[in-house]
């Protein structure tokens, strides 16, 4: 079979327009910014309007990459959304994207792999580039999270933000051209109570006894969830180091799932990366869940700190548990 090269031709994101901040929380839990910036990092955080889908944060952030990619959104043959806050339990959010943005050419799923959801995207479309099944992919990360979040629970509200970023893939010819270097994949069912929202789906589907509970919203054991998240990235990121045959200190940048200041630091250090090379914006915006990888590498290309052949290795962690990695040859 022929295979192809795939490159990155555009980026985009999107974050909505209202801000909360740390101080705002301050008056709905018992908290203080003092206490969410030394245990988190985070200053702010974007939140949508109620009129907001998922799909119109995933639509600004894609005409963005569109236009730098300088294709019209019918020239597209696959849309990939990562999302765990979809529209609606179906249809898949990729098909809201599609009708907003007119790109009736193309073939939509969505990925259902929380904050890994986004370096499964780029593997999925990758793939289906490479093999010939797709040739023009709109992937991306979008989350209204705040739908999901338990304004009363001071455990888990200061930690999460909404936002969408984008990146258009395409093919070349050439199949040693390719911007994926190598990747990494894994995830550990076991663990699926650790970071859920139990309630809504086919086990406990939405009733007037599961909202009483409160299981439609986000639940998470934090401690466990962080001690897991420094190994499962660590391991994956080497992993892509190792089958690349390089070592950390090759990279122009680390770009980690912006969860915690705390789990970024632990992560490029036991990775050996410098810490001025491990790029960190969840001051701005918490944590965006699908979205971090995609906003960070946006704010990176528009901001002219890639250039050509430079080396960026992208890892994630999340819900289920997932993990992934990915190292990019920036084109
Ligand atoms: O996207 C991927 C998945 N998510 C993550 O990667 C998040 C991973 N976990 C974390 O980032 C951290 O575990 C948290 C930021 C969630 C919590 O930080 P921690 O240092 O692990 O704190 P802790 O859970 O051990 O709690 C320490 C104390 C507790 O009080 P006691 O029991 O020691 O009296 C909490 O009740 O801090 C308390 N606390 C708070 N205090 C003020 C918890 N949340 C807050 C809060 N404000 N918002």
């Amino acid at each position: 079979m022929k295979s192809f090269g795939v490159t990155i031709t555009g980026t985009g994101s999107y974050t909505p327009e209202r801000v909360l901040t740390n101080h705002d929380l301050e008056q709905m839990v018992d908290t203080s910014d003092e206490w969410i910036q030394a245990r988190t990092g985070i200053r702010e955080r974007r939140i949508a309007a109620p009129e907001q889908t998922t799909s119109d944060l995933a639509c600004a952030a894609a005409k963005q990459a569109l236009q730098q990619a300088k294709l019209d959104p019918e020239e597209l043959d696959l849309i990939i959304v990562a999302t765990i806050s979809p529209d609606r339990p179906f249809p898949n959010t990729a098909c809201f994207v599609q009708k907003k943005l007119k790109a009736d050419q193309s073939a939509c799923f969505s990925i259902e792999a929380a904050c890994s959801g986004f370096i499964y995207a780029m593997q999925a479309a990758n793939g289906l580039i490479r093999t010939g099944l797709a040739r023009r992919a709109l992937i991306v990360g979008a989350e209204k999270i705040s739908m999901t979040v338990d304004w009363q629970d001071r455990n888990t509200c200061v930690l999460f933000g909404d936002g969408a970023g984008a990146m258009i893939l395409e093919r070349t010819d050439d199949p040693a051209k390719n911007v994926c270097l190598a990747a990494d994949m894994g995830s550990d069912g076991t663990y699926t109570d650790l970071l859920t929202v139990p309630g809504g789906g086919s086990e406990k589907p939405p009733s007037h006894e599961m909202l009483e509970e409160g299981l439609q919203y986000l639940k998470m054991e934090g401690r466990e969830v962080f001690k897991l998240a420094v190994n499962a990235m660590v391991n994956s990121a080497s992993a892509v180091l190792q089958k690349a045959g390089l070592k950390g200190e090759s990279l122009r940048w680390l770009v980690p799932h912006q969860a915690n200041t705390r789990i970024i630091q632990a992560v490029g250090k036991r990775l050996g990366v410098p810490e001025d090379k491990v790029f960190m914006n969840l001051e701005h915006y918490g944590n965006t869940s699908a979205a971090t990888i995609p906003i960070c590498l946006n704010e990176l290309n528009r901001g002219g700190h890639l250039q050509t052949g430079d080396l960026v290795l992208v890892v994630a962690f999340g819900a289920g548990l997932t993990w992934g990695a990915a190292l990019l040859r920036w084109p």
